[in-house]
Parts: C-alpha cells; sequence; structure tokens
C-alpha cells in the first residue's frame, strides 16, 4: 500500500531550461510516497517520458571529471571481473561510460536524439529509443541475448519497472550480469536531501526495494558497491537465480542489514524526513535573508535538477541569489525552471565580489573546492543544505 509522507509543492520540469522565464509555467504537484509491502519510494505524479527525454535533453555525463573517473575506473572493473563477450547500456547518454568499451562489443540505448548522436558519430551502435519490451523485440531480431547490461542513474526514470525488469531478463542470456547504479535511498534520508525527487526521478531505490523487485523475475542481487557518486548510489551487481557461478556476497546482507537498522522499511522514518525537510526549508531561508538583511552577494553553482527541487520547494528567487553558473553550454543563458534566476555560462570572471555561492551541484562539492581554490583564499564561502542548511568552512 502506498502511504503519502511528503509534498514538495508545485514543480516544474526539472530540466526544462528556458530562454524567458515566464510566470506561469506548467507545473506538477511533487508528492511522496512509500509502499510499505515493496518498501519502495516514489513520487505520485508520473509525466510522459517523451516529455522529459527529447532532442534537447540538456543532461550530459562528461562534464563531470567525477563522473568520467567513476565510469573510467568501473570499465576496467567490468572487463577485468566479467569480461562480457557484448555489453549493452540504458541511458548511455553522451557515451562517457560507453566510450572505454570497443565499438563491435557494444549497444547504446538513449532516447534523446541530441545524445544518442554523439555515440553514434563515434561509430557506436546506438538506438535512440526508449527502453521497453518493444524496443527488445526489435533488439533480439537484430542481435543476439547479450552477457552484460549496464544502467546508471536511468532505471529510477522509468514508470513500469515490471516492463524494464521483464524486458531486461528477455535480453540477458543465463549467465549473465545485470549491473545498475542509482543514488541510495539510505543516503538520501540520512542527508535530507529531499532535491533527490524531482519529476524524472520517480523511484529513489534502496536495497531493500530492488530485492523486492527482483524477486518477480528470478533476479537476485549477488553484490552491492556504496559509491560517492550522486551524494551516495548504490551499484547493485545481479544475476539470474539459476546461475550459480556467482556467490551471494556479504555486502548484500550488510547493505540489507544497515537499511532495516535505519528503519528504510517503516513508515515512521519517512515522516521523520518529512519533518527535517520542513526545517532544512526553513532554516536555508533564515540563513539566505539574513545573508542579504547584511548586503551579501550570493550566486548559485551548478544549475541542477536538484536545484530546481530546492528552489521551488523554498521559493528561492531571485530576490535571494542573482544567477547561477554551470558549465553546461545547453543551460546558458536560460532560466532556472520556475524561477527568475537566469544561469550564466561558467567564467572565473563572474566569481568576482560574490560573497557566497549556494551548491546546486553539492554532490561534486570536492571537485567545485579544488576548481574554486582562488574564491575561497579571497574569502568566498559556500552555501549549502545538505545534510542541513549551513555555511561551510571548508
Ligand atoms: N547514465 C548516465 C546518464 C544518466 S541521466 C549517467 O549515469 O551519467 C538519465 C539518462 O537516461 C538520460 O540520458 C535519459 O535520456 C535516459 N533515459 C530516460 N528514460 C529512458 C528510457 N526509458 N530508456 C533509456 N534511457 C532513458
Ligand atoms: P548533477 O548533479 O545532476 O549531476 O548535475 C551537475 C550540474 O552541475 C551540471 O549541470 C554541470 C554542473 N557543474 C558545473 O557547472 N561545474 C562543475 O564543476 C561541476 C562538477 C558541475
Amino acid at each position: 500500500m502506498n502511504k503519502f509522507f511528503l509534498n514538495l509543492g508545485s514543480q516544474p520540469l526539472a530540466n526544462n531550461y528556458l530562454n524567458k522565464y515566464f510566470k506561469k509555467q506548467i507545473k506538477y504537484n511533487l508528492k511522496l510516497y512509500f509502499n510499505n509491502r515493496t518498501n519502495l519510494v516514489s513520487i505520485s505524479k508520473r509525466i510522459p517520458s517523451k516529455k522529459m527525454f527529447n532532442n534537447k535533453y540538456p543532461y550530459k555525463s562528461s562534464l563531470s571529471k567525477t563522473m568520467q573517473k567513476s565510469f573510467l575506473d568501473l570499465s576496467f572493473e567490468i572487463k577485468k571481473r566479467f569480461n562480457p563477450k557484448f555489453f549493452l547500456e540504458i541511458g548511455s547518454n553522451d557515451g562517457t561510460l560507453i566510450k572505454n568499451f570497443p565499438k563491435n562489443k557494444t549497444i547504446a540505448i538513449e532516447p534523446c536524439s541530441n545524445l544518442a548522436k554523439i555515440t553514434k558519430k563515434r561509430g557506436y551502435k546506438t538506438y535512440s529509443e526508449f527502453w521497453d519490451n518493444k524496443l527488445v523485440n526489435k533488439l533480439l531480431k537484430k542481435h543476439n541475448k547479450v552477457d552484460l547490461i549496464y544502467s546508471a542513474n536511468t532505471l529510477t526514470h522509468i514508470s513500469n519497472l515490471d516492463d524494464v525488469f521483464s524486458s531486461i531478463n528477455r535480453l540477458l542470456c543465463d549467465e549473465g550480469i545485470l549491473i545498475i547504479e542509482d543514488p541510495s535511498l539510505l543516503e538520501c534520508i540520512k542527508k535530507v536531501s529531499y532535491d533527490q525527487f524531482y519529476n524524472e526521478h520517480i523511484y529513489v531505490f534502496s536495497a531493500l526495494s530492488v530485492q523486492n523487485i527482483l524477486k518477480k523475475f528470478n533476479l537476485e542481487i549477488f553484490d552491492i558497491k556504496n559509491l560517492n557518486t550522486h551524494g551516495g548510489s548504490l551499484r547493485y551487481y545481479i544475476k539470474k537465480k539459476k546461475n550459480n557461478k556467482f556467490k551471494i556476497h556479504k555486502s548484500v546482507k550488510q547493505q540489507l542489514k544497515i537499511e532495516i537498522k535505519f528503519g528504510l522499511d517503516k513508515l515512521s522514518t519517512y515522516r521523520k524526513f518529512a519533518k527535517l525537510t520542513l526545517k532544512s526549508k526553513t532554516k536555508l531561508l533564515s540563513l539566505l535573508k539574513n545573508l542579504k538583511i547584511s548586503g551579501k552577494k550570493i550566486i548559485g553553482y551548478g544549475a541542477t535538477a536538484k536545484a530546481t527541487t530546492v528552489l521551488n520547494y523554498c521559493k528561492i528567487d531571485d530576490n535571494y541569489i542573482d544567477y547561477f553558473l554551470d558549465t553546461t553550454p545547453d543551460k546558458a543563458n536560460k532560466f532556472m525552471p520556475g524561477k527568475k534566476i537566469k544561469i550564466l555560462k561558467y567564467k572565473k570572471r563572474l566569481l568576482t565580489n560574490v560573497d557566497y555561492i549556494f551548491l546546486g551541484a553539492w554532490n561534486f562539492k570536492k571537485e567545485i573546492f579544488i576548481k574554486e581554490k582562488k574564491f575561497i583564499k579571497n574569502g568566498g564561502k559556500f552555501i549549502t543544505h545538505v545534510p542541513s542548511p549551513r555555511i561551510l568552512l571548508k
């Protein structure tokens, strides 16, 4: 049974960066639910995928050094540990991971044509389509079954999980491995990072919920890794139950135990999270207000989908934040979704006279701090809302 626990208010499409600011933008109510049978946490309103993932999707994995490195390391691990004959990636984006694999042994699935174009150009077999059983019908006519399917930060964007996993099961050979990685619900709840929820993120997975979903399809997790990416992610290594080649690693039991100990299987945990989220909003607003009263200039850094949730939930506008800086070319000179805050293409000189930077991309804090050594040395300070709103001293 789905139990409501948090209302994040009226939210625009998180990656819908508009050239002009319109007061009246289409917004959707963002409400969060916990399923006490499957332990799955989801948002209620489902927006058709085609509205969000089209020929103008702005997010590019390659723009982060952290993701580049994480994917390079993973490619080494996959080759060494599993040595796949054929590798398929769901949600390949601009090819940041797949470029580390040989062209003749890979298939990329990326519905956004502006991104699919990039891997196609590089010579990678790319299907610019949504992952579903229909696509798998087509793939099975043209290719053999594959022995490694990988998907990062994508399956949580697809509403019909039964279709996702049944189609994966059909394309994966009996000895095949499925690896998925997504933000960890445990880390999200611990860090009060309510901004992990936006209309693209239909689900935030936990090991508990993934285990439950997989049962239906005779799939099981045999290893789990905790990652630092996206504010704390889990990488799940999955196999068919009948495949005895891989033993179930103790990491699986450990993760499930930690999640149960924290209470991810209880509605009361999510109700507490909702209270902390409300507190976080009040604290962030009072922090920004006080800085503005004392005449400080505040800007945003990283025009993320996460920041869209924060700005719209907390009702933060250009009276607090002058502009956002972002390295993504497709976000430059546009407005933060739902808010009259302009995004400027990142240039170091746009940091002069800035007193405080609100970290929209708090998950890349380490990378950004290294890049902005001079700003910090000159007395500039960062603001984060994770795990609770504060000015960062280091
Ligand atoms: N895997 C990359 C990109 C994550 S962003 C990374 O981890 O950095 C999510 C990606 O999933 C986008 O590129 C989006 O176009 C893609 N996507 C969304 N819905 C999809 C679907 N139904 N099938 C395949 N890909 C999808
Ligand atoms: P994400 O948190 O959804 O991955 O998005 C990160 C965003 O932050 C993306 O728009 C790129 C931007 N960014 C910068 O502008 N500068 C940086 O140094 C980093 C790491 C990210």
